[in-house]
């Protein structure tokens, strides 16, 4: 496989999990062309053009030939200049990997990661927030993460690539929408009869037992676990946290248990009083679930997957 397969298999993966299904997808990307042919010329030279084809602004290429051929991989949650520096130590090593692959992004797929955030619109509108509420609010959402992501140094991966000559592949929210169609599989339409038979039944998932061992379980971090769940819904994708506001209009919309990969802090006292319940299914460990998902794949078509920089590797495949 090249680079380039690597990529689209990523990106085909990515929509075919997408919590607005396929059809929204499609929709958003003729929307993304239409919008594109009416920008002038001037506006069409900055354009990303792989917008055009990839909905995901958070996934990309980001270093290497796209033709490169790749038989083996590093693959991790983060990776900064420290793990493009261990490719190049491990291949002085003999070890021969071809392309480094991360799960949070850097550089213009940094950048650009406010705008997944839109699928998060959908995902609450199906949850039964207003959806124009939703949309208000994750308008204001993403402006803050803009803001904030903004003046980062985050091209420091991209940098180190480029100079130690090492094919980069960022793969954040298709890896996010595999994890969160796999989580909301799991979890199904079975009733829980309470928070606590909730989490017991998410821990028995490989990665988080790998999380347990390592202290970082999941945990209740909002209610308890003997309240009852209400209806469950699991927030795995869409670039980031929603916000106070946002999570307030859940559990106005009559959501009783949220399964998140983690929470911010100025969210715990409010969310407690509209007594909502929230599991903390833990980062790392619920970003592996996604990541091994693609693995797999890539493993089942001859590529050599090296796993690093806090991925659980769990392997479904059969053989
Ligand atoms: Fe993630
Ligand atoms: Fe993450």
């Amino acid at each position: 496989m090249t680079l380039q397969d690597l990529y689209e298999l990523a990106i085909e993966m990515g929509t075919n999990s997408d919590p607005r299904g396929k059809e929204t997808v499609k929709k958003h990307l003729i929307k993304t062309n239409e919008n594109y042919k009416k920008l002038k010329d001037n506006d069409k030279k900055y354009f990303d053009k792989e917008n055009l084809t990839n909905p995901y602004s958070d996934s990309r290429i980001l270093n290497g030939d796209p033709k490169k051929n790749i038989k083996k991989v590093l693959a991790g949650i983060d990776a900064e200049a420290s793990e493009v520096l261990l490719v190049d130590r491990l291949n002085q090593k003999g070890q021969k990997i071809d392309a480094l692959i991360s799960h949070h992004p850097s550089g213009h797929a940094l950048a650009g990661l406010h705008e997944v955030i839109d699928i998060q619109v959908d995902m609450f509108a199906k949850a039964g927030v207003p959806e124009n509420v939703a949309h208000a609010l994750f308008d204001i959402r993403k402006a803050i993460v803009q803001r904030k992501i903004k003046p980062a140094n985050h091209s420091r991966a991209i940098d180190a690539a480029k100079l130690l000559d090492i094919p980069l592949l960022a793969l954040h929210t298709v890896w996010d929408n595999l994890g969160n169609k796999f989580l909301n599989e799991y979890i199904g339409n079975k009733k829980y009869d309470s928070v606590g038979e909730l989490l017991d039944h998410i821990n028995e998932i490989p990665e988080f037992v790998e999380a347990i061992k390592g202290k970082a379980a999941p945990s209740v971090v909002v209610g308890s676990r003997n309240r009852r769940t209400g209806r469950i819904i699991v927030g795995f994708t869409g670039g980031t946290n929603p916000s106070k506001e946002l999570y307030i209009q859940l559990a106005k919309a009559g959501v009783g248990t949220l399964v998140e990969m983690h929470l911010p802090e100025d969210v715990i006292d409010d969310l407690n009083k509209l007594h909502i319940n929230v599991i903390d299914a833990g980062h790392m460990a619920a970003d592996s679930i996604g990541a091994n998902l693609y693995l797999d794949e890539l493993e089942k078509k001859g590529i050599e997957v090296v796993p690093c920089s806090g991925l659980i590797r769990i392997k479904r495949n059969k053989s």
